[in-house]
């Protein structure tokens, strides 16, 4: 198997090289186009100034944690430099590696707010992205190969249970049972995958919702140590995490030749807070930043927890790293899903 996976990225590697060796980069794919809020925003909506960022080693925009994101390790490793956010035309508008369309607060439902940021308007986005700039770039069958071996990154999901659900009376969606509105999700989130297969996307990576029980937001207020996640809030989003493989797995027999990968978030800090030492992490339950007190944590490294809801550069690597070689993306780990469709 190992054998295989290499030769397989042998035959992408020089395939690639072959074809950006104008610009003299090396990649696994020749893009990373990234979706979703804040976990993974590379600059559409920023954070409020340092400690943001204050461990980003590029001159990139500040994301909403001390330095890198889960996506920005993914683009890292692939080979790629950290791809610019929409926002910026001039570099988003001249990217052949991809672009970050992610914002901060939005949801895949457009209730959850940050106009036009949504799912759909992130979708919207890249639809322009390819109809003004990627067709003036690369000729129809170069497109189309660019598309096809191309990854699609998803991290959706939070905001909408923050929003929409969680606040008792937000509305008609919080009066659904869970099982109903995470459904609802998955079906505007399919719809969304299916609109960019339709136009050429085949590779995707798509987060499930980690346990926001635990955050330092929703975790036991009146425990001083904040130990105990809120386990009622775990509950509400099982019903998502559960249906995500399936929908997945539907999807892509329903789609001929789409691959999809399931990055289980949820599953990644159970474990960490179960086996914070596997994964070099000391603190999982504090904030090492807090807005209202100012703290910024000198040992930055060792939390799970940037702020109330955003996990470290820390976390992020070792989550990432997991997600390209072992079980936490599955069935397709990353390597395996450059690989795939050659
Ligand atoms: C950032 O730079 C520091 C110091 O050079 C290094 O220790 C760290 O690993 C770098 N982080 C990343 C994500 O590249
Ligand atoms: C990219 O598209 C935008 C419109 O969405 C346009 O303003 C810009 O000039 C385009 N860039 C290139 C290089 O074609
Ligand atoms: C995609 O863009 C084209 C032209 O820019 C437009 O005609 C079409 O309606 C757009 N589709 C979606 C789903 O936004
Ligand atoms: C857990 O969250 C639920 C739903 O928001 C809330 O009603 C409950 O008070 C919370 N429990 C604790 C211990 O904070
Ligand atoms: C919340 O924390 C308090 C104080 O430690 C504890 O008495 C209580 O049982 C906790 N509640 C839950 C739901 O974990
Ligand atoms: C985790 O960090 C918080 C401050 O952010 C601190 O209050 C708490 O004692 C730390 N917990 C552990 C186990 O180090
Ligand atoms: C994947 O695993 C192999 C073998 O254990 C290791 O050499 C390689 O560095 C890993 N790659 C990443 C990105 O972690």
């Amino acid at each position: 198997m190992a054998a295989i996976v290499s030769l397989l990225l042998l035959c992408v590697c020089s395939y690639f090289i072959s074809i950006y060796n104008a610009q003299e980069t090396i990649s696994l794919v020749p893009a990373l186009y990234i979706f979703g809020d804040s976990t993974v925003d590379g600059g559409n909506k920023l954070p409020s100034g340092t400690p943001y960022g204050i461990d980003l080693n590029t001159t990139a925009p500040i994301r909403w944690t001390n330095g890198e994101t889960i996506a920005d390790f993914v683009a890292i490793f692939l080979g790629l430099p950290l791809v610019p956010p929409y926002i910026d035309m001039s570099q988003a508008g001249i990217s052949r590696m991809g672009v970050n369309y992610a914002f901060a607060g939005c949801g895949i439902m457009p209730q959850t707010g940050q106009n036009g940021w949504s799912l759909d308007g992130q979708i919207e986005k890249f639809n322009s992205t390819l109809k003004n700039n990627l067709t003036k770039m690369l000729s129809d069958p170069d497109l189309l190969q660019h598309l096809k071996h191309s990854i699609f990154l998803f991290s959706f999901g939070i905001n909408d249970y923050v929003r929409l659900y969680l606040p008792k009376n937000s509305g008609t969606l919080s009066k659904l049972p869970p099982d109903a509105f995470a459904q609802f999700l998955q079906n505007e989130l399919s719809v969304g995958l299916t609109t960019l297969y339709g136009w050429g996307a085949r590779k995707f990576l798509v987060n499930n919702i980690w346990p926001l029980g635990c955050t330092p937001w929703y975790a036991n207020a009146s425990d001083p140590l904040a130990i105990c996640c809120n386990e009622t809030i775990n509950q509400l989003v099982r019903p998502y995490n559960k249906k995500l493989p399936v929908m997945l797995k539907e999807l892509q027999s329903k789609l001929s030749g789409a691959v999809f990968s399931h990055s289980n978030d949820f599953e990644f800090v159970e474990d960490l807070k179960e086996n914070p030492t596997n994964y070099g992490i000391t603190n999982t339950t504090g904030e090492c930043h807090s807005t209202s007190t100012d703290f910024l944590c000198s040992n930055r490294d060792q939390y799970l927890y940037f702020d109330y809801l955003h996990t470290t550069q820390a976390a992020n690597h070792v989550f990432s790293l997991n997600c390209f070689n072992g079980t936490l993306c599955s069935p397709l780990n990353i390597i395996q899903l450059v690989g795939a469709l050659v």
